[in-house]
This record gives C-alpha cells, sequence and structure tokens, in this order.
C-alpha cells in the first residue's frame, strides 16, 4: 500500500500560497471502462496524485486558499465492507484526514451538496473544463448557485480559472524526491533493456521480448509498463506507434523497442533502443544507426539551462540532415532542406517531450512567442530517429530511396534532466555504442 510522504504537503502548501483567496477543484481519475463490465487499471489523474498521492477513483480534493481553516478537503468513497470484499480496500474519511493529510473528508456523494458552501468566498475557482464529465456538473452549479446570490450576499467567484499553467508550472520543475524517482523509472527500464538485448534471437516474436521487457518491469517491483511497449522489428519500426507486437523476428533485421516502466507512484521511464536481431549490423543499419547516434549524442549535449527544446530538436535536426545527405538519401543544402521540411519523409517528429508523472508529461513548450527556456530540474527526453519507408512519398526534388534502405527504423531515447551545468542522462545504463548493440 502506498503510504504518502511529506512531499505532498509541501506541494500542497505552495499551491494554496499561490491560490491567492481562489478555490481549486482537483478531481481523481475515473475507472474506464475496457469491455462490457470489466475495467481497466485504475490509473490515478497525475494532478490529483501530485498534491494528495491518493490512489483510489471517485475523489475530488478541494484547495481552498479563502478559508482560514479546511483548506484541503477531500471527497472520498467511505468505508464498505461489502463493497470491499469486490474491488478491494479503501481508506475511507478517516484515512483520508489520518493518512492524506486532509483537514477534513467526506464521502464523494456529499460533493454536491458542500461544494456550495466550500467555494463561498473564493475569488475564482480553478477547474479544468472538459477533462472531468462527472465533476464537471457540479462545479457549475455550485458556481451558478453562487452567481445567484452574488446581489444579495455581495461577492461571488466571478471566474472560471484553468488551474494548469499553475498546477503544471509546477510540476514541470520535478523536486529532488522526483528526480530520484524518476533515475528509479529509468534504471529498471534500463535493465530490461539490456535484458531483452541480451536474449533477443531470429524467429521470437516481438510478443516474446516484449514480455521479456513487461517481466522484468514487474519483477523490479514497477507498476508495468508506462505505455503501450512498442517492440517493432524491422519496417514494423517505421510505425511510430506500433504496439501490435504481433510478428515473428527476422534474421537480418534491426529491432526497435520503445519500452519504459512507471513506478508505484507513476513516475515514468521512456527509452528506446535499436539493435540488429542477429546481433550483426549490415552496412546500411550501421552507418543509419551511427548517424541517429551522432544527432542524440549532440542533441544531449544541448540540453543545458538557458537553452530551449527546440534548440535541442533542431540540434538533433541538423546532424540528421548532414548526415542524410553524405550518404545520398536527401539533396541540398542543410539549411534549404531543413527550411523546406524536405527531410520528413525520413524523419517526422520532434526530437522529445517532458517526462514526470505522465509519460508525455504537463507544461508549457511555448509561452506565446517565446520557446520556454530550460531549467535545472525539467526532464525531457531525447529521441531522434530515422525511418526509411515507402510509406510517405519522396517530396519533389529528392532522391527515389535505393532498396537496400529500406525497412530500416532507428530511434535512440533518453531520459534527460537538465541541471546546474548541463544534464543528467537518467537512462545510461542502456547501452547504445554499436559495438555494444552487436554480439
Ligand atoms: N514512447 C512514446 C514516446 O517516446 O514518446
Ligand atoms: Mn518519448
Ligand atoms: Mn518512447
Amino acid at each position: 500500500m502506498v503510504q504518502v510522504s511529506p512531499v505532498h504537503g509541501t506541494r500542497r502548501d505552495r499551491l494554496l500560497s499561490q491560490l491567492v483567496d481562489r478555490a481549486a477543484v482537483i478531481p481523481a481519475a475515473a475507472l474506464v471502462t475496457h469491455h462490457a463490465d470489466v475495467e481497466y487499471p485504475f490509473r490515478q489523474d497525475s494532478d490529483f496524485w501530485y498534491l494528495t498521492g491518493f490512489d483510489e477513483p471517485d475523489a475530488v480534493a478541494l484547495f481552498l486558499s479563502h478559508r482560514e481553516q479546511e483548506r484541503f478537503v477531500l471527497f472520498v468513497s467511505p468505508r464498505n465492507p461489502a463493497a470491499e470484499v469486490w474491488t478491494g480496500f479503501r481508506w475511507g474519511c478517516e484515512g483520508a484526514v489520518e493518512q492524506f493529510g486532509a483537514d477534513v473528508a467526506h464521502p464523494i456523494a456529499e460533493l454536491e451538496s458542500r461544494l456550495d458552501e466550500y467555494l463561498d468566498g473564493a475569488s475564482a475557482v480553478l477547474f479544468r473544463v472538459g477533462r472531468h464529465p462527472g465533476v464537471e456538473p457540479l462545479v457549475l452549479k455550485a458556481l451558478a448557485r453562487q452567481l445567484d446570490r452574488a446581489p444579495r450576499s455581495g461577492q461571488a467567484p466571478l471566474a472560471l480559472q484553468d488551474p494548469s499553467a499553475l498546477l503544471h508550472g509546477m510540476r514541470q520543475i520535478k523536486d529532488p524526491i522526483e528526480l530520484d524517482r524518476l533515475r528509479e523509472a529509468a534504471r529498471i527500464s534500463a535493465a530490461a533493456h539490456e535484458l531483452a538485448r541480451a536474449r533477443t534471437r531470429p524467429g521470437m516474436s516481438e510478443r516474446q521480448v516484449q514480455a521479456l521487457m513487461e517481466q522484468s518491469f514487474l519483477e523490479a517491483g514497477a507498476r508495468g509498463p508506462a505505455y503501450g511497449s512498442i517492440v517493432a522489428g524491422g519496417d514494423n519500426a517505421c510505425v511510430l506507434h506500433y504496439t501490435s507486437n504481433a510478428d515473428v523476428l527476422r534474421d537480418g533485421d534491426l529491432l526497435l523497442i520503445d519500452a519504459g516502466c512507471s513506478l508505484s507512484d507513476y513516475y515514468n521511464g521512456d527509452i528506446t533502443r535499436t539493435f540488429p536481431i542477429n546481433g550483426r549490423f549490415t552496412s546500411e543499419q550501421r552507418l543509419l544507426y551511427e548517424l541517429v547516434l551522432a544527432s542524440q549524442l549532440a542533441a544531449l549535449a544541448a540540453v543545458r539551462p538557458g537553452t530551449t527544446a527546440d534548440a535541442v530538436h533542431e540540434t538533433a535536426l541538423r546532424v540528421l540532415v548532414e548526415g542524410l545527405l553524405d550518404l545520398g538519401l536527401l539533396l541540398g543544402s542543410a539549411d534549404a532542406v531543413i527550411e523546406t521540411g524536405a527531410y520528413r519523409h525520413l524523419y517526422m517528429h520532434r526530437t522529445g517531450h517532458w517526462l514526470g508523472l505522465d509519460v508525455h508529461d504537463v507544461g508549457a513548450y511555448r509561452l506565446g512567442d517565446h520557446p520556454v527556456t530550460l531549467e535545472p530540474g525539467m526532464v525531457l527526453t531525447v529521441e531522434p530517429g530515422l525511418y526509411v519507408s515507402d510509406r510517405l512519398p519522396v517530396p519533389d526534388g529528392q532522391p527515389e530511396i535505393d532498396p537496400r534502405w529500406q525497412g530500416i527504423g532507428i530511434r535512440i531515447e533518453d531520459d534527460a534532466a537538465v541541471t546546474e551545468s548541463g544534464s543528467e542522462v537518467l537512462s545510461a545504463a542502456a547501452l547504445k555504442l554499436p559495438d555494444a548493440m552487436e554480439r
């Protein structure tokens, strides 16, 4: 059972101090139907988790900075032995107070009747619209009641505001405990990649390799995969979100594995490695592998405070484009190819994303016209790739691709934390030098 650490309380204090007379309503995730009456394993909402460490559905947290007392209120499922026989232990209202630090807790069924009173006196309500269909009507109803009373009460929360800028700004800068958890997620994920590469042989199925990866995650104590593991042999690697993992691994092909674990407290790893299934690169595979690696190393070296994720992407892209020009897979000048996007049939995604409680973590990449500047505590993936397939047309003026390159898909992805002086590669334990990919 997950025990909360004081870190959630520290975050709540920070949030409350920045709310300044406003209230925030942060719902837990709902259970999601898989089929019929079967549900997916529960996955907590990351904002709710970040502030509470409470891992149950059917819960709502209120943060009430306009009040002297009862500033952190939880609505939860009350204890119910008959229900718990079916769905397991729940903390109930007492647990919400004693274990999770709520000033007061109520049964979730009372949210509708109590919300109005709790919002009374707030200057605005922070609530993310469009995400929580069960809770949204109750928030709007409580707000409407306040507005109805405003002529006589003399005040009402006049605005419904989005909490993302505040909350996701906090989540974007990881505290030391979060960095430790991301290190642990990367460590477990990297160990699984090392194991999978050592065990992969021609004739195995992609699914067998997926099983090796995910068994390794689970044995290390993780919750499971952070996202649908991508185990893509040969040309399947050119499908960016390939997750069917149903093919047989062929002698002479590469295998791309994009997989990472999610820890019990939801911190994630996100690592991609690509290696030859039979243990030996062909010369074409090695040339492209070395190019993607050069691009990835240059991009990782560019991660430091004061630069931007855009600049990291541009670094990776320039190395890729120059290498593709040298290999004759592109024609023209690097500047012109980059300017016109004439490389996009070979490299069609950005070079990374924020990483944290969400795999594609929250936090702005751009504020107005300005790309967000990297700061210590930010964590991002660096994941350039090349995908040589006939799925996309070759742009006008660019060369048709010689069949010897076809079906090569390569991505190399690491997780990097921005430090005071540069970056820490959290996933460095997953090897990537070309010779280490061979056996
Ligand atoms: N695994 C998803 C990604 O790399 O973004
Ligand atoms: Mn990624
Ligand atoms: Mn990935």
